[in-house]
C-alpha cells in the first residue's frame, strides 16, 4: 500500500494530467492582450530545458510589432498557397482535412505574440569561431515544449505554426548564418467562437510498453 505522501502525489500528477489534456492547439485568437513580462516569464522557463552539452542552441525572437506581424503573414501565407496548391500529397491532405487548416494564417496577425524559435545550429564564440552544438534540433524541440506548457499552465494558448518552407524567416528576421527557423508560436487567449477540431488522443496503453 502506498503511504499517504504517495497516494498526495499519485493526486497532484492525476491534476496535473488533467490541466494539460485541456491544451489544444488554437488556429484564431481574441485581441486580449496579455502583459509581455508573463510571455518573457515563459520564454525564460523554455531556457532552463535541458541541452546537449548545456549549449542551449536557441534563440527566440518576441515579435509583437504589427509590422513585422503583418510581413510574416505574407510570406507565410505566400507558401502556403504554393503548398496546398501544388506540393500537397493525397494523404497529407486527408490527415489535415479534421483540422479544417487552409493557406490563410490570420492568426498570425490576431495573436498579440509571435515567438519566433530559431536553433543555432553551431554556436560562434568571441573570437569569431565556430562551435559544435550538440542535437540542437531535440534540445529545441524540449525547450519548445516547456514554453507551451508553461503557456498552458497559465490560461495561454498557442498554435505550433510550421509553414513549409519556413526558410524566409532568416532574412524577414535578419538571422545569422548559423541559425535555422524551427517554428513560429503564435501566443494568445483563444478567439470565442473558436472551436477546436474533435481530436482523438492515444490511450496510455496506445503510447507506453511497461518492462
Ligand atoms: C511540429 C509541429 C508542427 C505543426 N505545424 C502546424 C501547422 O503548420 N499548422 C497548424 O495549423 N498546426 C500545426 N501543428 C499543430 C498540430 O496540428 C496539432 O498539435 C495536432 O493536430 C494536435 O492537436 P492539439 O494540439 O490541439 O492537441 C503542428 C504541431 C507540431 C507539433
Amino acid at each position: 500500500v502506498n503511504s499517504k505522501k504517495e497516494n498526495d502525489l499519485i493526486r497532484q500528477s492525476e491534476k496535473l494530467l488533467n490541466q494539460l489534456k485541456k491544451r489544444r492547439t488554437v488556429r484564431f485568437f481574441s485581441k486580449k492582450n496579455i502583459p509581455r513580462g508573463v510571455i518573457e516569464n515563459c520564454i525564460a522557463i523554455a531556457g532552463t530545458a535541458p541541452s546537449g552539452a548545456n549549449m542551449q542552441p536557441w534563440t527566440f525572437i518576441l515579435v509583437e510589432d504589427s509590422k513585422i506581424k503583418n510581413e510574416i503573414r505574407k510570406k507565410a501565407e505566400e507558401v502556403e498557397k504554393e503548398f496546398y496548391e501544388k506540393r500537397i500529397t493525397k494523404e497529407w491532405k486527408e490527415k489535415l482535412r479534421p483540422l479544417k487548416t487552409g493557406p490563410k494564417k490570420e492568426f498570425l496577425i490576431q495573436a498579440p505574440y509571435l515567438i519566433c524559435i530559431f536553433i543555432q545550429s553551431y554556436g560562434i564564440n568571441n573570437k569569431g569561431k565556430k562551435v559544435k552544438h550538440y542535437y540542437p534540433v531535440e534540445s529545441v524541440g524540449i525547450a519548445t515544449g516547456m514554453l507551451i506548457s508553461a503557456l498552458h499552465q497559465l490560461g495561454i494558448s498557442s498554435i505550433t505554426y510550421t509553414p513549409a518552407p519556413i526558410s524566409f524567416m532568416s532574412g524577414l528576421l535578419h538571422r545569422p548564418k548559423n541559425e535555422k527557423p524551427f517554428l513560429i508560436l503564435a501566443v494568445g487567449y483563444p478567439h470565442p467562437d473558436y472551436k477546436p477540431p474533435v481530436l482523438r488522443k492515444k490511450s496510455l496503453n496506445g503510447i507506453l510498453i511497461k518492462l
